[in-house]
């Protein structure tokens, strides 16, 4: 009932059923494509390559079944971040059964970057087997040549088995797995204790360890880091791509042990990295986590709820979970927050929470804006 009433008051506050006006972004609003068919690129990510802004993400269709992928990835290009055109679907997926990637799968949280040495594509994302829930915990790999696709499908892992995390202590570093854990619920105390001290890692260390909810970021030396939810949800791992960005380097380290983060999205602010990622709520909103850290790898300071608006909007991140942060082409601190708001009885419906990254004491933080347009950021 309480939730009820909740999700009402931010319906009221910051749902708005106007359709998108050209060059502004109104967030939550239909965002139609240069089709008029709305923007149908969930969990995205948004490259930026020659001036141009590509934004990738997952395609839904209609109904409670519309999240498992029956089409794939799609992309669109824009100049302005509010007008996008309609590039088409840069990874599909297959008919052939034999494949990972079959339709009916689960791909979600797809991101692109460019590798200046080999000069492709690579694309990274969460992927599950078919019929298998979100079990297999995979992230899937595909590249191209060309920025739009079409992306060929390379492999799914569950990185690093058989290789500890960088900061995990080496007490830690046992390979019992006669724990019965049966029962035991993650978030108690004893829970916590167990994931703090790397139960998981050890559990899945020769099969290789679980990679949910991810983004990718890359830093200004060209190292490419690739950031997912592990250890069920408990754990985020910082994983270090290989230097052609399509294989995990073997580096990687546990990052806020278990505070159950999913949904990350990194941005450097003058030398200092920043994340905002959600707690695990599925698809339902809950209040974003800020964290601050001098390198990827961490160690990663949480500084608390980015989000200033109502009780009811900071509770849910002005309804939305966090996907990506786009950092403005051109512009010096200027960073958008990439937010989904999850329609899981219509997933094609899902609407888009996109709002100008604002600093307060130095601080990133997140206000409401019916509608707003990058020229925000020319005060900057
Ligand atoms: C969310 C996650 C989404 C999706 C969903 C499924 O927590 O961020 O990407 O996996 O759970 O319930």
């Amino acid at each position: 009932m309480i939730k009820k009433i909740l999700s009402s008051m931010v319906m009221l506050s910051c749902l708005h059923a106007v359709a998108q006006q050209k060059g502004v972004i109104t967030p939550g609003a239909i965002w139609p494509d240069n089709k008029g068919v709305h923007i149908n690129a969930h969990g995205g990510g948004v490259l930026v390559h020659k001036n141009t802004y590509y934004w990738f993400g997952e395609h839904k269709v209609e109904g409670d079944e519309g999240n498992r992928a029956q089409v794939g990835v799609h992309v669109y290009s824009s100049k302005n971040l509010a007008d996008w055109k309609d590039e088409g679907v840069a990874l599909s997926v297959v008919e052939d059964t034999t494949s990972l990637l079959v339709k009916d799968c689960i791909i979600e949280r797809p991101k692109v970057i460019y590798n200046q040495k080999t000069k492709t594509f690579v694309m990274w994302f969460h992927h599950e087997l078919k019929g298998q829930g979100y079990k297999a915990a995979l992230t899937g790999l595909a590249i191209s040549k060309n920025i739009t696709g079409p992306y060929q499908y390379i492999k799914s892992v569950n990185p690093h088995a058989g290789i500890w995390p960088m900061n995990i202590p080496d007490a830690y570093k046992k390979t019992d797995t006669t724990l019965n854990v049966e029962g035991i619920k993650w978030k108690s105390p004893q829970g916590q204790k167990l994931t703090e001290e790397g139960y998981f890692v050890r559990r899945d260390f020769k099969k290789g360890q679980m990679a949910r909810d991810m983004t990718l970021f890359v830093d200004d030396d060209g190292k490419a880091y690739h950031i997912h939810s592990s250890e069920n949800n408990q754990t985020l791992h910082v994983a270090e791509l290989t230097d052609d960005y399509q294989n995990f380097s073997g580096k990687y380290t546990r990052v806020l042990e278990g505070k159950a983060n999913e949904a990350p999205a990194i941005f450097k602010h003058e030398g200092k990295y920043y994340m905002i990622s959600s707690g695990t709520t599925g698809w339902d909103p809950n209040p974003a986590r800020l964290s601050v850290a001098d390198h990827p790898f961490g160690p990663w300071k949480e500084l608390g709820d980015p989000s200033r608006g109502t009780v009811a909007e900071n509770k849910t991140t002005f309804w939305s979970q966090s996907t990506y942060i786009i950092p403005v082409k051109g512009k010096k601190n200027a960073f958008i927050y990439m937010g989904d708001r999850w329609t899981p009885k219509n997933a094609i419906d899902g609407r888009y929470i996109w709002l100008p990254i604002l600093f307060e004491d130095g601080k990133p933080i997140l206000k409401w804006f019916d509608s707003w347009d990058i020229s925000i950021f020319n005060k900057n």
